[in-house]
């Protein structure tokens, strides 16, 4: 109800309660119960003066066929486009239907309220602005997963650079701005049948201002020619761009797992195979994307 909501005031400046009510068929009492839980999610969206109720930011929706449109304009009518006004998290609805969902399939949505990121953590998005798109990709058993994460960042760094914004790439596929985070990506794989069956999922601020519809398909683009040039080429050249990129190599940094200090150097490289390379006091030590998160020794921030 609350989109539906949503779309029917984002048409119109201001409406008075009892418009409101009118239009969605509901009292003005759930009306006023409607716009609390709205601000609840976002606060101060729905605003009043003198009874009179307007919003206080510009929706920018996503629409099928307008998406639809722009995929084939970019030679992407082999990708399947699927649309939810509002879901719990894109990544959990294709895995959990996996099945359901053959090799590019887009899953995108206008609210996702319980987004999901790397290691349990949550993902928030604003309503109608920010964008959570998930991707599904089935791979034969013998294709490197591992460096799915690695590939995704440059893939989404390469649009943001586009657009003339210096990202950086934090391990093993955070995008940061300006010291803040303005995309995350979350690769989650099942095999099955000996197949990985992949759903790539990346949340972006929308700090550019794009128009949501043109943004969802340029990340699709820059995914596909990214799978591709990995399929032609291989990791060579793509590890050198993550590399040429990253936010944190030659410094000193550690490495969490699971909350506690595993490791603690200087991060001088990655691997053919997409591991990260720390040399310590000791030695050089190896570690994979999925399990471990790492920080930055002299900065204040909290990555
Ligand atoms: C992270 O930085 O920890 C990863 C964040 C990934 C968020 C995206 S938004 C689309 C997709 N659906 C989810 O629930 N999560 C990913």
């Amino acid at each position: 109800m609350e989109i539906e909501f949503l779309h029917v005031f984002d048409k119109n400046e201001t409406y008075h309660i009892t418009e409101l009510a009118k239009l969605l068929n509901l009292s003005s009492i759930q009306i006023l119960e409607l716009i609390a839980k709205i601000n609840h999610l976002e606060p101060n969206l729905v605003v009043n003066t003198d009874s009179i109720y307007y919003l206080t930011k510009r929706f920018n929706w996503l629409n099928t066929d307008f998406v639809n449109k722009l995929l084939h304009q970019e030679q992407l009518d082999d990708y399947n486009f699927i649309l939810m006004e509002k879901i719990e998290s894109t990544n959990a609805h294709l895995l959990k239907n996996i099945d359901s969902y053959k090799d590019k399939t887009i899953l995108s949505c206008n609210w996702q309220y319980s987004g999901r990121g790397r290691f349990g953590r949550k993902w928030l998005s604003h309503i109608g602005e920010d964008l959570a798109v998930s991707v599904v990709y089935h791979f034969n058993e013998d294709f490197n997963v591992g460096v799915l994460p690695l590939l995704c960042a440059v893939a989404v760094n390469r649009l943001f650079k586009n657009h003339n914004i210096r990202s950086l790439i934090k391990w093993p596929n955070d995008i940061y701005f300006e010291n803040a985070k303005i995309a995350g990506i979350l690769v989650e794989n099942i095999l099955r049948h000996k197949q990985f069956n992949v759903v790539i999922g990346i949340g972006l601020n929308n700090i550019i201002g794009q128009e949501r519809n043109k943004f969802l398909v340029k990340v699709v683009l820059a995914l596909d020619q990214l799978l591709s040039e990995f399929g032609s080429f291989g990791f060579p050249l793509l590890r050198r761009e993550w590399l040429d990129n990253c936010l944190h190599l030659n410094e000193e940094v550690s490495i969490f797992q699971e909350g506690n200090i595993i490791a603690t150097g200087i991060h001088s490289d990655i691997t053919e195979t997409g591991e990260l390379i720390i040399k310590t006091d000791k030695d050089l030590q190896k570690f994979s994307s999925s399990a471990i998160s790492l920080r930055l020794k002299n900065q204040n921030i909290d990555f």
